[in-house]
């Protein structure tokens, strides 16, 4: 494993994320709405940054297998918040071709939020094949398979609390 981002700098990053998202979300009480599995961790960190009131749910979906995307997204389970009128921000762990979180934007957009943004950790910009405006994003990384902090290879690697690229040396007995 080649070690990517280490703790330290997801850690202060996760943290001016949640300073801007608590400066710009104050008295908005915004609905977090983390997407599973691979936003859990970050979604933990970011929410222990933000000092506003503010609601957490989740969604689940399922966009990848292995380390190809198959361009097919599924929802497998909803929020249980009413989102209309509501300011919500999408947690996403990483945006790569930019196809899940359309997917979810447009879902998400049929229940009218009063407003809507997208905060990623992760930006693979080289690989995108959808446009889409970002409002927060952690790391704009290169186009390379990584796991770690929530991200998995055939759902190995999420505990790890450093992002990492996968070279071939690791075991998953
Ligand atoms: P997209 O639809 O191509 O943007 O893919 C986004 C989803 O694919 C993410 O939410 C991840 O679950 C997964 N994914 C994309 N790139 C990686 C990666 O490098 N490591 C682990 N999962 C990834
Ligand atoms: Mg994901």
């Amino acid at each position: 494993m080649k070690i990517l981002i280490e703790k330290n700098k997801i850690d202060d990053t996760v943290k001016n994320l949640g300073t801007r998202i608590s400066r710009d979300y104050a008295d908005k009480n915004p609905v977090m709405v983390g997407v599973l599995k691979g936003a859990f961790m970050f979604m933990a960190d970011l929410l222990r940054s933000i000092d506003i009131p503010c609601e957490v749910d989740f969604l689940s979906i399922q966009s990848y297998n292995g380390k190809s995307s198959s361009g097919v997204v599924r929802l497998l389970s909803d929020l249980t918040v009413d989102i209309t009128g509501r300011h919500v921000i999408l947690v996403e762990d990483i945006i790569d071709t930019g196809r899940t979180v359309t997917y979810i934007l447009e879902n998400l957009h049929t229940r009218k939020p009063e407003s809507l943004a997208v905060c990623t950790l992760l930006d693979k910009q080289e690989a995108r094949q959808v446009d889409i405006g970002l409002q927060y994003v952690g790391f704009t990384i290169p186009d390379v398979f990584v796991v770690g902090y929530g991200l998995d290879y055939d759902q190995n690697y999420r505990h790890l609390n450093y992002i990492g690229v996968l070279d071939g040396s690791e075991s998953t007995a």
